[in-house]
């Protein structure tokens, strides 16, 4: 436990905080065990505009003085959040048209929290004078360090916006996008159940037809629903900027979550934050089918250890200035189907972690348990009765200073595209198929042969890798095309399934096949297979057999060379896997298929490849590596002993001993 201000050039230490939820008498106590476990700040101010505006235009600044004061005067920074994910009541009473509408029509209601729509005009404009009249006041203070929007952007499907408001929008979206509604019907390809439009104002929102949408139809929602929350967003920070320069501005983004452009709403950031839950985002992989069912019981207490790191290295690459924790999880947490007591030594390896994958600071949610409404089985540092919880004493063994800052230097990239992910997503074609378990089967198999990843998007600066793999970039341009094709002379470049499947606007490429990526690849594909559950499809590299599932796409090689085969059933002596010169598609999804190729890929490319056993990784940061154990047993690694549920940093001597 460190007693001293933590210095800027180790990882930052907090906690979330709600004084309002508390008896100001305990606050200054708090602020001080707060000091004392070794943190260096306290977000505050999240969901409250009920006490800071009680009634329209009266506001009430007495008591986030005072809370500002006390945590100043106890040495801590502060961050704070705007408070427009839970908008007054009297605001929702006086303006009914700002309530989101669900994609079922229904209007949702006041109750719980991220009840506005961001199209509503009013709400935008009491979200900026909400945020002006709190940035004044506190942009300048010497303890306020920095800036969260609002909160999850998106929580409870809110991202979706079914509004008349939005409905207007949407229309004019597309109009300004496609001029004339002849070059709308042709870029969705309405055609096709006389879908066809005469009149802007016939156009619907998706969502809500007797059957799916076109996917193009879905994608361009997608992407005006995602702008739609970047404008939002922009109007806070502009404000933030103006009132309180030389501070941060950040969001606290959920993981994995898919329903906006992440890289555009972070465009205005200075970096990305997210929420860490490692033992509720382990219940994602229910939907994938990616971990076998044991070894979601096996990581119950901890989560996937590559679960997390993948929202750590797609949130680092977000800005690619680093990340932060705004919320990580230190006892049980209330909106799993099942909450279980993270494993002994779960917090401070999760920390540790955080920090190896670019983290910058870290803060624990939340200070103490509420002891009142929606979350009042969720824990935090304290108990109810206010004495420290199991994640206190862990945080009391943390000592920041062993967590130098320093860069994250990866020569693996693996590309995401949120573009790409809505077109998987809305045709999936094979049930636990989908963008994430696409993707996340390359992460993992990196990751088990002990290398780091940047996930970073694919039209950003690919300089400087030596493998860059693209499990799942199905939608595919020709200027994308023409930057992948610069970045393929210097490193190899990997690609999965449907990709380049469509172009921008979610049609098939004119003319089929691959489109602008034709040459790069220098074949051609010809079937894919969706494989239910069960159902397999054997693979042969070399003399060895692997077995597909999900999902096997045959190609016919033309220039490129045919790395692996297909033995049976329908596409019995196609090619599964091809290579062109720098360039290799996989087109079975196998886990163990894909790490063979990697390896061999890697060791091509001069990165080294360190094959480590189940819940055993390594992750670097600057000249230091971190080994962790993940598994609730200990376990030898390179002589090393590694106890369950542990960390241990190695300087570069330990690491070439
Ligand atoms: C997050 C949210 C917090 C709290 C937490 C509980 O999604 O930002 O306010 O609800 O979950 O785990």
């Amino acid at each position: 436990m460190s007693s001293e201000p933590t210095s800027p050039a180790s990882l930052l230490l907090g906690v979330c905080d709600y004084p309002e939820h508390v008896s100001p008498a305990l606050w200054a106590d708090f602020a001080r065990q707060q000091r004392e476990l070794g943190l260096s700040f306290v977000r505050l101010a999240e969901f409250a505009w009920s006490r800071m505006e009680p009634r329209a235009g009266e506001y009430d600044w007495a008591w986030l003085d005072e809370a500002i004061r006390v945590a100043a005067d106890a040495g801590l920074k502060v961050v704070l959040c705007t408070p427009t994910a839970a908008p007054p009541a009297w605001l929702v009473q006086a303006h009914p048209d700002v309530l989101p509408v669900g994609r079922d029509g229904r209007v949702k209601t006041f109750g719980s929290r991220r009840h506005y729509d961001p199209a509503s005009p009013v709400f935008r404009e009491h979200s900026r004078r909400i945020t002006r009249a709190l940035a004044e006041r506190y942009g300048q203070h010497p303890a306020v360090i920095g800036w969260q929007t609002d909160n999850e952007f998106g929580w409870g499907d809110t991202a979706q916006t079914y509004s008349p408001a939005a409905q207007d929008a949407f229309r004019m979206w597309l109009e300004a996008r496609y001029g004339t509604l002849d070059a709308l019907n042709e870029a969705w390809g309405n055609v096709f159940w006389s879908m066809e439009y005469s009149d802007w104002a016939q156009i619907p929102l998706p969502g809500q037809a007797v059957a799916a949408c076109s996917p193009s139809h879905t994608l361009d929602f997608m992407r005006f629903t995602s702008g739609l929350m970047a404008s939002f967003q922009a109007e806070q920070v502009d404000i933030l900027r103006e009132c309180s320069p030389g501070r941060f501005v950040t969001h606290n983004f959920m993981g994995f979550f898919s329903a906006y452009d992440h890289y555009e709403l972070s465009e205005g950031l200075d970096f990305a934050s997210w929420d860490s839950y490692p033992t509720g985002t382990l219940t994602a992989i229910d939907e994938w089918q990616v971990l076998a069912p044991e070894v979601a019981v096996t990581y119950a207490r901890t989560g996937h250890p590559d679960i997390t790191a993948f929202n750590h290295d797609l949130y680092r690459g977000l800005t690619r200035r680093g990340h932060w924790i705004m919320e990580q999880q230190c006892g049980q947490i209330d909106w799993a189907p099942s909450n279980p007591l993270p494993a002994t030594g779960a917090v401070e390896l999760w920390t540790a972690q955080a920090w190896a994958h670019g983290a910058d600071g870290v803060a624990y949610f939340r200070w103490q348990a509420a002891t009142m409404a929606q979350e009042l089985l969720h824990s935090g540092l304290l108990r109810h009765d206010g004495t420290p919880d199991r994640g206190y004493t862990e945080v009391q063994g943390i000592d920041p200073a062993a967590y130098p800052l320093a860069p994250v230097a990866n020569r693996v990239a693996l590309l995401h595209d949120y573009e790409s992910l809505w077109a998987y997503n809305a045709q999936p074609h094979a049930s636990g198929m989908n963008y994430w378990a696409q993707t996340f089967a390359y992460y993992r198999a990196l990751r088990a042969l002990g290398v780091d990843v940047d996930i970073v998007h694919p039209d950003s600066d690919l300089g400087g890798y030596g493998v860059i793999v693209a499990p799942a970039l199905t939608v595919m341009t020709p200027q994308r095309a023409g930057h992948l094709t610069e970045a393929a002379t210097h490193a190899k470049v990997v690609f999965g399934p449907r990709t380049a499947l469509r172009g921008r606007s979610g049609r098939a490429q004119d003319g089929g096949g691959f489109g602008p990526l034709s040459a790069l690849l220098g074949a051609r594909p010809l079937n894919f297979d969706s494989l239910p559950n069960g159902l397999e499809q054997a693979v042969m590299l070399a003399d060895r057999t692997y077995a597909a599932r999900l999902w096997a796409e045959s190609y016919d090689p033309q220039g490129a060379d045919t790395l692996a085969t297909y033995a049976g059933g329908p596409l019995d002596g196609q090619a599964a896997v091809i290579r062109h010169g720098n360039v290799t598609v996989i087109g079975a999804h196998s886990v163990t298929l894909i790490s063979s190729i990697l390896t061999e890929l890697l060791e091509e490319a001069g990165i080294e490849v360190t094959p480590l056993p189940e819940g055993i990784r390594l992750s670097r940061r600057g000249d230091l590596t971190l080994v962790q154990n993940w598994t609730a047993h200990a376990v030898t690694w390179q002589e090393q002993e590694l106890a369950p549920v542990s960390s241990r940093v190695l300087t570069p001597a330990m690491v070439s001993r």
